[in-house]
């Protein structure tokens, strides 16, 4: 039996979510328990956290937070979520905000000291509570420290002797790059400061300390493990990741189905299921009224995209292909919010075709739901992809997806005309090539509905299990925790 598995991250779904790592820590912690290894997430406090159904109490006040020598204390409070320990750390100056990273679309300029202090607190914390963990493993840019102290306070500290870390990566594109002046505040020894280690071009690289540092990194597809060895995908960093390729690997995200299912999802007006999909024509038909669109859609194909409106979702190969996707007589729905003149295009839009393009620039948990099971078709066309959710959702509630062949969607969606396909795949992110595919889709909805029906019911059968993801991960720690054993005698 391993001791405790310590997950560290900035978001966890349903107390915290901007994206796929709230879904992601929503249901891997858990996943893992349920495996029977005992787990715990550390995580930020934030003013705006929904902690309404799992009441939280306080259990180290003043915890001393720091590295090398504690300046300053966080709040620590504990909730019993599903089996699993959530500890927050709370800090009222930095987290006590009404948004995670920023507003609209600038950062808290004070970001890095914000997540510096985050991963400091989170080693501390794990101290405090005189259990060394199996494994610590952090997610992302914000958590990407934690690793680099774990490497260096194993020379000195038997507790941390026998403890693994893993660092996985969820978007390469996110670094957290800040000013070299900034190294200070980490408390890392001089010898961090290094190409190898979390200098980067004269900067500080948050991300970099995670690479350089943890025993093992993944990524959260296979597809994508492979994409950031190369200068296209690596986003800089391709060099440092290719000296580490013999301990990368991809393990797929799964989908937590206890939240997205169309046979259980409260969230809908109509429930419904790969044996019985007569509810998806309600869900529609309700969708449209919800709004505003035209009701004769409801013999139309409608597309739907959910997502940030940003160039890795290549919302704007959707814009650049808009009149001609009218021309197609389909209805078009746009959920996201992101760069602002991405949103205004996405109202323009709606109101360029009134009742033909409805586009809600909001963050909005349940509406993403009922979109998912009242569009036929889910348009994904990703720059780059590491994992990405939405699709496996959208492949669950029979809305076959239009994506680009990168990372997770290569790795989870069958392209048609594949006997067994599961959806459209184009090869390169021109509006051409998109617009094709969605062109073929279209003409199957129209032309040939049993092979259509044939797809839907497919891409509804498919299952990307956490429990599948969570074994994989399991197996990981245990090799890591066990060679640990046997090197520290
Ligand atoms: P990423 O993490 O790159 O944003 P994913 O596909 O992994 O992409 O996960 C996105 C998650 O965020 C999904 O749960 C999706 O439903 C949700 N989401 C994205 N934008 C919105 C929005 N505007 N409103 C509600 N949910 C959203
Ligand atoms: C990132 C990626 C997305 C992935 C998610 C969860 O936000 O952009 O592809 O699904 O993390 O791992």
């Amino acid at each position: 039996m391993l001791p405790r598995v310590f997950f560290i991250t900035s978001e966890m779904y349903p107390f915290s979510k901007t994206g796929g790592l709230g879904d992601v820590m929503g249901a891997l912690p858990l996943t893992i328990s349920r495996l029977g290894v005992p787990t715990a997430v550390i995580t930020p406090f934030y003013g705006r956290l929904s902690t309404a159904d799992f009441p939280v109490r306080l259990l180290l006040p003043n915890c001393p937070v720091g590295y090398p020598w504690p300046p300053v204390t966080a709040d620590i409070y504990s909730s019993d979520y599903h089996g699993v320990s959530i500890y927050f750390i709370h800090r009222g100056e930095f987290f006590d905000r009404r948004y995670y990273y920023g507003e609209r679309s600038s950062d808290y300029f004070d970001n890095a000291e914000r997540f510096i202090f985050f991963c400091k607190a989170a080693v501390s914390l794990m101290e405090e509570l005189q259990e060394p963990p199996a494994v610590v493993h952090a997610h992302e840019w914000q958590s990407a420290l934690v690793p680099a102290y774990l490497h260096f306070r194993r020379r000195t500290s038997l507790f941390w002797e026998k403890t693994a870390s893993v660092f996985t990566l969820h978007n390469l594109a996110f670094q957290g790059r800040f000013s070299s002046r900034l190294f200070d505040e980490t408390g890392l020894p001089d010898e961090a400061w290094d190409a190898a280690g979390v200098e980067f071009y004269g900067d500080l690289n948050m991300l970099k300390g995670g690479i350089a540092y943890a025993d093992a990194v993944t990524t959260v597809s296979p597809s994508y493990s492979r994409e950031i060895l190369t200068e296209k995908f690596g986003c800089g960093l391709d060099g440092v990741l290719r000296s580490r390729e013999f301990n990368l690997r991809g393990i797929l995200n799964g989908a937590d189905y206890s939240v997205w299912d169309p046979a259980t999802d409260p969230l809908l007006p109509a429930m419904y299921s790969k044996d019985d999909v007569r509810g998806k024509d309600l869900c529609k038909r309700d969708l449209l009224r919800e709004l505003d669109m035209d009701p004769d859609l409801a013999k139309r194909p409608v597309l739907g995209f959910i997502g940030r409106l940003r160039g890795q979702k290549g919302i704007d190969l959707i814009f650049r292909i808009l009149p001609e996707l009218m021309a197609l007589d389909v209805g078009l729905i746009i959920l996201g919010e992101g760069k602002p003149a991405y949103e205004r295009a996405a109202v323009e839009f709606m109101k360029a075709y009134p009742g033909r393009v409805a586009a809600a620039v909001s963050y909005t948990e349940d509406l993403a739901h009922r979109i998912q099971a009242g569009s036929d078709i889910f348009l994904m066309p990703s720059r780059y992809e590491p994992c990405g959710l939405t699709q496996m959702y959208a492949l669950r509630y029979g809305t076959p997806p239009v994506a680009t062949a990168v990372g997770g969607l290569r790795d989870t969606i069958i392209p048609w005309p594949a006997e067994n396909a599961t959806g459209f795949i184009f090869l390169n992110s021109t509006p051409a090539d998109f617009l094709e595919a969605v062109r073929r889709a279209v003409r199957l909805w129209e032309k040939d509905k049993a092979a259509w029906n044939g797809i839907m019911g497919r891409a509804m059968g498919q299952a990307f299990t956490w429990e599948r993801s969570g074994r994989r991960y399991i197996d990981l720690y245990r090799g890591l925790y066990q060679g640990l054993q046997t090197y520290a005698g």
